[in-house]
Parts: C-alpha cells; structure tokens; sequence
C-alpha cells in the first residue's frame, strides 16, 4: 500500500483543499487529478483532516484514528471552547503534591497515554514512547531505588574532598550539584526514613515519557506530550506533578532505567506522578513577571 495519501477518484471533487494545507507540497494536479507525488510525505494525514468529501484514507496500518475507553470523541464535531474557558481551565491546572490513596484506573492511564500522542511533534516524527507504572506499590519500588541513588551521591557530595576532586573527572557538576540540591535531596531523603514521600508525593501512579531521541526535535516532542497528559488529567479530575528528579535519576542510572524496562538508548524526557488530588485551589496561581518584546 502507499506511503501516503490514498485518493478515492469517485468521492474526491478536485476542489484542492487537500492540496492547499499539505506542509510538504506532495499533493498535486495532474491530468485533471488530484496526485501523490513526493516522498516527502510526513503522515500528518491533514488532507485527510480536511477533505471535505471524505475522499482521502491512509494505510490503516501505518496511520490509526485515536480511540479511548472513558470519553469518546466525535471528530465530526466542530469542537470550539471559549478562550475564557479555556484560559481558566489551563490556569486552574496545579502540580499536585497531595494524592488520595484511589487508584486510577488502567482504562484511563491508557486514555492519558492515548491522548498524549495526539500532541505536535517536528516533522511528525511522533518518537515518543511511554511507559505506565499503575499501581502504588510499584511506584514505592522506583521511588526506592531513586532513594538509594541519592543516599549513595550525598555521601559522595558530603564530604568537601571527595566534591572537590570531583572536578578533575566529572567537571564542576557534583559542585553546582551540591549548591542547587544537596540540602533539598537531604531533607527528602530524611522525610523518606519516616515514611514520607517528598518524591513521588503519594501518587499511585507514575506515566514516563521516553524517547530514543531519532527524529527532529525529540525533546520538545516528548514534552508537549507529556503537557497534554496534564491537561487532559486535569479535565477528568486527575492531578499530575512532573517529577523532575525521577526523570534526572533515570537518566543517569543504567540499573533503574532497566528495572523499569525503559531501553538504556531510551531518554527519560518526563516522569509525571498521576492520581486523584487531595487538595483544593481556591484561584490561580500567581507567575513571574517576565520579559517580552514585540519587534
Ligand atoms: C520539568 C519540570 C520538572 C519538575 N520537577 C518537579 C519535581 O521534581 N518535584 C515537584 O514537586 N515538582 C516538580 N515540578 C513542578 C513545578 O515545581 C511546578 O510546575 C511549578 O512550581 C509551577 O506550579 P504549577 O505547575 O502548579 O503551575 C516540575 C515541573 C517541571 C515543568
């Protein structure tokens, strides 16, 4: 089958919509026709989005329509929201440090992931993988091993040789390490020995984003994916936290990657604590004043 757009000759109309909004110019006239010509096709399947006459398909293995299992939605639909709503809906979202003990259901950690992959990414690329950690006491196993790791880098980083000579193999990060996290990691970690999680925050469930870094712009791509995981929890009553320090962790430990089976080529691009919140915002957050300029 074609790697890209199919044409059905008999619904399409020529109208040239698809033609208008392909990002890579592969589509074009010919005898009269509407023609896949390059091999430049990235799958956006935009001409398909768009067709008024429902007249282009893909390789049905190659392109998927989304599917869930706690919300269906109707592409048919024209979807607007408001920009108030909307506005209020994004700013109402907070990193969630408080969970209940409810599990979250795996029906809806699929939907997460699902939701996920329909964020931008460059090229299309769409290099994303994800790895879900459903359940409570599994996240206390990474959470675990997590803690051991640090336990082992603040012995190191405690003693002012040790950080300084640090610098003759590992350049100035142990020092810059100990000046931005060490005391922080040591109240986590002394939080920890009675039983309090300051890293994972209770959540009973973790989603990683994870990506073997081919395509264009993999980083952001992984990034905006996981937002969306965010948001999209936010909407079904979920709260998510990104866990910074687990994705760093997981970077820089050969030994906890593979205990989560994340390839070790694989990089970790967000770790986000996912489950029911047990705390209420009253308004929005307050954000920085920040520089912008119009030129
Ligand atoms: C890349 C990234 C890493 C983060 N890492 C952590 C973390 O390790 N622990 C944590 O409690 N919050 C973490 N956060 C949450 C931020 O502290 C939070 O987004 C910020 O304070 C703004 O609050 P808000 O998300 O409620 O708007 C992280 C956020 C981002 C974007």
């Amino acid at each position: 089958m074609s790697e890209g757009p199919i044409i059905n000759i008999e619904k399409c109309t020529k109208c040239g919509t698809c033609i208008e909004v392909c990002p890579k110019d592969c589509l074009t006239f010919i005898d009269g026709k509407i023609t896949h010509l390059s091999d430049e096709c990235i799958l956006c399947s935009h001409c398909y989005a768009v067709c008024p006459h429902d007249a282009i398909s893909f390789d049905p293995t190659l392109l998927r329509t989304s599917s869930f299992y706690t919300f269906v939605l109707d592409i048919q639909q024209k979807h607007s929201i408001s920009a108030q709503n909307f506005a209020a809906f994004s700013m109402s979202r907070r990193s969630i440090r408080k969970y209940r003990d409810t599990p979250v259901a795996t029906e809806i950690l699929r939907d997460l992931v699902e939701f996920a992959a329909t964020a931008p990414s460059g090229s299309n690329c769409q290099n994303w993988e994800f790895t879900v950690i459903p359940d409570r006491s599994k996240v206390l196993e990474l959470a675990h091993s997590i803690r051991n790791f640090f336990e082992r880098l603040n012995s190191i980083v405690r003693n002012p040789i040790k950080r300084y000579l640090s610098v003759l193999f590992a350049g100035t990060a142990l020092i810059r390490y100990y000046r931005d996290h060490f005391a922080s990691v040591e109240l986590g970690l002394n939080e920890a020995e009675k039983g309090r999680d300051l890293l994972f925050h209770g959540a009973p469930a973790l989603i990683i984003v994870h990506s073997n870094m081919e395509g264009s712009l993999p980083l952001e791509d992984g990034q905006y994916a996981a937002y969306n995981i965010a948001l999209m929890a936010h909407a079904m009553g979920l709260g998510t936290c990104f866990i910074g320090y687990a994705s760093e962790t997981l970077n820089r430990s050969k030994k906890i990657k593979m205990r989560v089976n994340i390839p070790q080529k694989n990089r970790v691009l967000a770790v986000l604590a996912v489950g029911y919140p047990d705390v209420a915002y009253e308004r929005f957050a307050l954000r920085k004043n920040y520089r912008v300029q119009f030129i």
